[in-house]
């Protein structure tokens, strides 16, 4: 349990809130897996679909940098709670829709390459800054976003580093709408609602064959997260992370 994440059962529809907005919603592992938790027993407890909201300003910054650089110093890599919460995002059996405001930095935005339906705010600021950080794209990104947008556009976000807004997040497929900041969570929900109301079976059925199995997506998973691991020790990735903490503002 923690208060960084608020879990809300409305009927078939499951909203996942990151909540940590003193820190743009980083994520800790406690949040991860708060998260994975939440999307893991949605299945068992009659939710058909899953949405997964942040604040205003920020949906997330990203992996919480501290954290990457204790779990960088102890030779584990992504922690155990990351790699929980993307196997969870890979496997859900329930439809995942993603309502996005503000930053979407690093698992920000490779989560929304997991979700069947993204919505964003027009103030949307996909990002994944992992090469200027010493690191590897993960979450299977490096498999998901050139099958979404192309080879060219993957290299764009994710080894260039060049942000997406939400309009350009259309364009290139990774939204499907884009809405006035104050209106994401709603949109979001509205959706979700929608595919709740469709017949379940059939929308799992038709996912599964969409998706196929997720055995390819997993092993990607655990390919990056194997590269990830050396990159978090090299001097390059302590050096970015050690700059961003101490940054002065
Ligand atoms: N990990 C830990 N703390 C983070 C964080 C992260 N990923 N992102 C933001 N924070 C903290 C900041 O340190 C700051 O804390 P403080 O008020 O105690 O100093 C607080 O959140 C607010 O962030 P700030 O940078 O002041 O907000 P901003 O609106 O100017 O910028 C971001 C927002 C997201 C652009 C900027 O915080 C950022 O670049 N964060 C790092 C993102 C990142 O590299 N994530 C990892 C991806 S792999």
């Amino acid at each position: 349990m923690t208060e960084h994440v608020i879990v809300t059962d409305d009927g078939p529809v499951r909203s996942v809130r990151m909540n940590r907005p003193e820190k743009k919603n980083a994520l800790t592992a406690t949040m991860y897996d708060a998260m994975a938790e939440a999307i893991e027993t949605a299945g068992a407890s009659g939710i058909r679909c899953v949405v997964i909201l942040g604040a205003p300003g920020a949906f997330s910054a990203g992996n919480d940098l501290q954290d990457f650089l204790r779990f960088a110093m102890s030779g584990e890599g992504l922690s155990s709670a990351v790699i929980r919460f993307l196997y969870a995002l890979a496997r859900s059996e329930r439809p995942l829709v993603a309502g996005v405001q503000g930053v979407a930095v690093g698992i920000g935005t490779t989560l929304c390459l997991h979700c069947d339906h993204v919505v964003a705010a027009t103030d949307a600021r996909f990002t994944t800054p992992f090469v200027s950080l010493g690191l590897v794209p993960e979450a299977a990104s490096s498999l998901l976003a050139p099958r979404l947008m192309g080879p060219r556009r993957a290299f764009s976000l994710l080894v260039m580093g060049k942000p997406l807004d939400g309009a350009e997040a259309k364009a290139c497929g990774l939204a499907n709408a884009v809405v006035a900041p104050g209106e994401v969570d709603e949109e979001a929900m509205k959706a979700a609602r929608e595919i709740a109301a469709l017949p379940p079976e059939a929308v799992a059925i038709s996912r599964r064959l969409m998706k196929g199995p997720p055995d390819e997506i997993v092993a990607r998973i655990d390919d990056e997260a194997a590269e990830f691991r050396r990159r978090l020790q090299s001097p390059e990735a302590r050096k970015a992370f050690e700059a961003f903490l101490a940054r002065k503002k």
